[in-house]
């Protein structure tokens, strides 16, 4: 499976383990250099997907794209900001690919979520696959932290994925991978936040809307339907009140 899942060029499975047992930030400083060789950062087809889904709500002035790692979602930013684009992430290893790479225009800033150095600066926020960082708990923080950044009438947007039917190999494959992050934190320092099931919609949006946010969930039908006809991918739009 892990053949399939990562090219040659990617990590090896010795380098994702030693990733693992790291603290996220050190994991993905080590990370960083083959990052945009494994299936964890952000594909163009979702990023394509989300930045047609915007479009409508735009143009927009000024952007942020939270926990960028490599950089993927500033793509949408350079298609819909008119303005200054701004990468921010806790990892300066990422952060320094990002600031080599190919089309790499634009701000990066070594910042954590929890405690960003933005207040009304940005008028679209955007984050790609960096929410299974952060526990149920810490949502609120984060979505205050986003909010914060936002002038009055922005957006913050992301995309979530559908979770996949129990009797799916996927359902299985996730849960498997989440009680191996609680099995491996339980017994390891420092610990590794990476679940891929604590992210539900219907808890997203109640906490968005207690953060302030006018939440709306657009289906992006273009990214797969799920064996029911229904959308497998949808985009939160949280919009700050004017
Ligand atoms: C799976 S990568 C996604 C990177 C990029 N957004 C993409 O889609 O390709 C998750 C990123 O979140 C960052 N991250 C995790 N926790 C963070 C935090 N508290 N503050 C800022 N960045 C964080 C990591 O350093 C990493 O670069």
């Amino acid at each position: 499976m892990l053949s399939v899942m990562f090219t040659p060029e990617g990590p090896t499975v010795r380098e994702l383990a030693v990733q693992a047992l790291s603290s996220v930030e050190r994991g993905y400083d080590l990370l960083a250099p083959k990052f945009d060789q494994t299936p964890f950062r952000t594909p163009d087809a979702v990023l394509d997907a989300v930045t047609d889904a915007l479009a409508p709500f735009g143009p927009f002035r000024d952007g942020l794209d939270l926990c960028c790692g490599t950089g993927a979602g500033t793509r949408v930013l350079r298609e819909l900001c008119e303005g200054r684009t701004v990468g921010a992430d806790l990892s300066e290893g990422m952060l320094t690919v990002a600031r080599t790479g190919t089309g790499s225009g634009g701000d990066w800033v070594r910042a954590d979520a929890l405690a960003l150095p933005f207040r009304s600066a940005f008028d679209l926020v955007v984050s790609f696959g960096a929410f299974g960082h952060f526990l149920p708990s810490a949502r609120p923080a984060l979505f205050a932290q986003a909010h914060g950044a936002l002038r009055p009438g922005g957006r913050f947007a992301f995309p979530v994925a559908a979770p996949p039917p129990v009797r799916s190999w996927g359902h299985w494959a996730l849960l498997g991978f989440d009680v191996a992050m609680r099995v491996r934190n339980a017994l390891w320092r420092p610990p590794f936040v990476m679940y891929y099931r604590t992210f539900p919609l219907g808890a997203v949006r109640r906490d968005l809307a207690a953060a302030g946010f006018g939440v709306d969930v657009l289906p992006l039908p273009r990214l797969g339907l799920r064996p029911d006809g229904s959308p497998r991918c949808a985009l939160v739009v949280a919009t700050r009140p004017r």
